[in-house]
């Protein structure tokens, strides 16, 4: 009994094997990068890809690992689910009030240390920020947020 189970895990196990999410590694200029419509300093871009491009990017450098089933499925629902929040190479196509707030959860994020997420860090322990860094991005997010104008509809939402 105990032999035949084990016998279906492990079938199980090398079938899955087979089934690869597809990888988030585009080829090519990334016409809507930050970079191109807001200024981000050198040091500011080193630690966003040090610690945040992997998922909210559209590249991801992968770990060996990833070659492993179920583990891919659970690194790609993190990709898929990061990048959908915020994208840094898509950034310059967000309309402003979208680039505002996500800013504004840039500084609040990196401040309060809700991302990098745990479960990243425990394996990619360069990826954590130092406080000065954390207050760099801050700054910056917050700081670049106050240089796009608030449209309309937020300055309306903003006196109630
Ligand atoms: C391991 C993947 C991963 C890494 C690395 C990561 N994030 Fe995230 N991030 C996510 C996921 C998943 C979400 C969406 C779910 C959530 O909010 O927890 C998210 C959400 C966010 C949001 C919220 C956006 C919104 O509008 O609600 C911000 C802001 C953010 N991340 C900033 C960052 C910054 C800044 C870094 C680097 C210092 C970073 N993240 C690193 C996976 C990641």
């Amino acid at each position: 009994m105990l032999r035949k189970v084990l016998l279906t895990l492990l079938v199980i196990l090398v079938a899955i094997q087979f089934i690869r999410p597809e990888k988030n590694q585009a080829v090519g200029m990334a016409t809507n990068d930050i970079t191109t419509k807001y200024a981000v300093p050198a040091t500011i871009h080193a630690v966003l890809k040090r610690s945040c491009f992997d998922c909210h990017s559209n590249n991801t450098e992968y770990p060996w690992y990833n070659n492993i089933q179920p583990v891919a499925w659970f690194l790609n629902h993190h990709v898929q689910e990061g990048k959908g929040e915020l994208n840094f190479n898509e950034f310059a196509s967000y309309p402003p009030k979208k680039a505002r707030h996500k800013l504004e959860e840039v500084g609040k994020a990196v401040t309060e240390g809700w991302m990098p997420l745990d479960s990243y860090l425990w394996i990619h322990h360069d990826a954590n920020l130092s406080s000065e860094e954390a207050k760099l991005i801050a700054d910056w997010a917050n700081g670049l947020r106050n240089q796009i104008p608030a449209p309309a509809d937020e300055k309306k939402e903003l006196q109630h």
